[in-house]
């Protein structure tokens, strides 16, 4: 598979500018983005979390043409998406972004294999039928399914469904891809086997890689960590700060508001005591209900930290 060359090599690929999204809703207007400024270089892999209703599937749906701002500017390599209409858009759905997402069955057809499942989306592009095989079982092979091919999405655990949603969003090529929450219905586990997928493939296929998630452990495998509140961009969380929080004698931290924003959801937060720090982790009762059953000794290995993390060498002050 080769690498898109786009319109030019340094600008970012994505640049939103002051982008508003309004819904009508019955007869008043609901503003789910109010003035987003964000840009992506090529290369990219950034995570967004945020609470539900905070904007960030709207967003996704923007940048990937499903839908279009009220007001701003939005541009993804190069070419303005405000002024994107008809086969021109439905030619950028097709071949420059590619989707996964949450809901398994929203990412595949249950009654075509995962072979014919990749092939679809060469098949709607034109490519020839040699060519999207050769295509399809290439992409299979990269995300480790390539026993898998000839088997339909049912008899597909979770996680190897939504490795081959991965592979049918590459299926040509895109520059772009942006997935929403596609580890949120997986168990820890196999939530760190996509998300590790997704980093050995952006390096493959030199792919930008928007991703959307509540989980805190696969937000950290990305660059940079922006948080999404009430349609607004909150800042980097990997970027770190001197004026940090303190704790006080009774051993109370006023968390800042970006970290706040993670734990808000959560029924209650976990504390675990990990050699790189303390991890707080946001619970709820049905996560608790799902791994029962594990054991610590089950539990993947702490995955490469860029944020989150209390350091325990410098406690008094949280790092941004
Ligand atoms: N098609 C729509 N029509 C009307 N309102 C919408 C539409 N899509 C989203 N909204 C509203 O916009 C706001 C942001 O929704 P959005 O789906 O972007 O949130 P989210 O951050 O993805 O939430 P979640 O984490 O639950 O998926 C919400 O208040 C939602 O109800
Ligand atoms: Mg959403």
């Amino acid at each position: 598979m080769c690498r898109r060359v786009g319109s030019s090599e340094m600008a970012p690929l994505i640049v939103c500018k002051q982008v508003v999204k309004a819904y009508k809703v019955d007869d008043h207007e609901l503003v789910a983005l109010r003035g987003i400024d964000f840009e992506m270089e090529k290369g990219e892999m950034v995570s967004i979390i945020g609470p539900s209703g905070a904007g960030k599937s709207s967003l996704l749906n923007l940048l990937g043409g499903l839908d279009t701002p009220t007001a701003g500017q939005l541009t993804v390599d190069g070419q303005n998406l405000l002024n994107m209409k008809g086969r021109k858009l439905a030619d950028y759905r097709l071949r420059q972004v590619g989707f996964v997402w949450q809901n398994v069955s929203r990412n595949l057809l249950p009654n075509r294999s995962a072979l014919r499942n990749v092939t679809l989306p060469m098949m709607m592009a034109g490519v020839s039928p040699w060519a999207r095989a050769k295509q399809a079982r290439e992409l299979l092979d990269a995300v480790g399914l390539s026993d898998k091919a000839n088997q339909r999405p049912a008899a597909l655990s979770g996680g190897q469904q939504q490795r081959v949603a991965i592979a049918v969003a590459l299926a040509n090529q895109p520059i772009l891809l942006l997935a929403d929450e596609p580890t949120g219905a997986l168990d820890r586990q196999s939530a760190a086997q996509v998300v590790e997928l997704l980093q050995t493939l952006r390096e493959r296929y030199g792919l930008t890689i928007l991703l959307v998630t509540h989980d805190l452990e696969v937000a950290a495998h990305a660059d940079r960590v922006l948080t999404l509140r009430d349609g607004a961009l909150g800042q980097d969380m990997s970027k770190r700060g001197d004026d940090g929080p303190r704790m006080d004698d009774a051993g109370s931290i006023k968390l800042p508001e970006t970290v706040r924003s993670v734990l808000s959801d959560a029924s209650h937060i976990s504390v675990e005591i990990r050699p790189e720090g303390v991890l707080l982790r946001p619970e709820n009762e049905a996560d608790e209900v799902m791994t029962m059953g594990d054991t610590l000794m089950d539990a993947p290995p702490p995955p490469r930290r860029r944020f989150g993390w209390l350091r325990r060498k410098s406690a008094q002050k949280v790092q941004q």
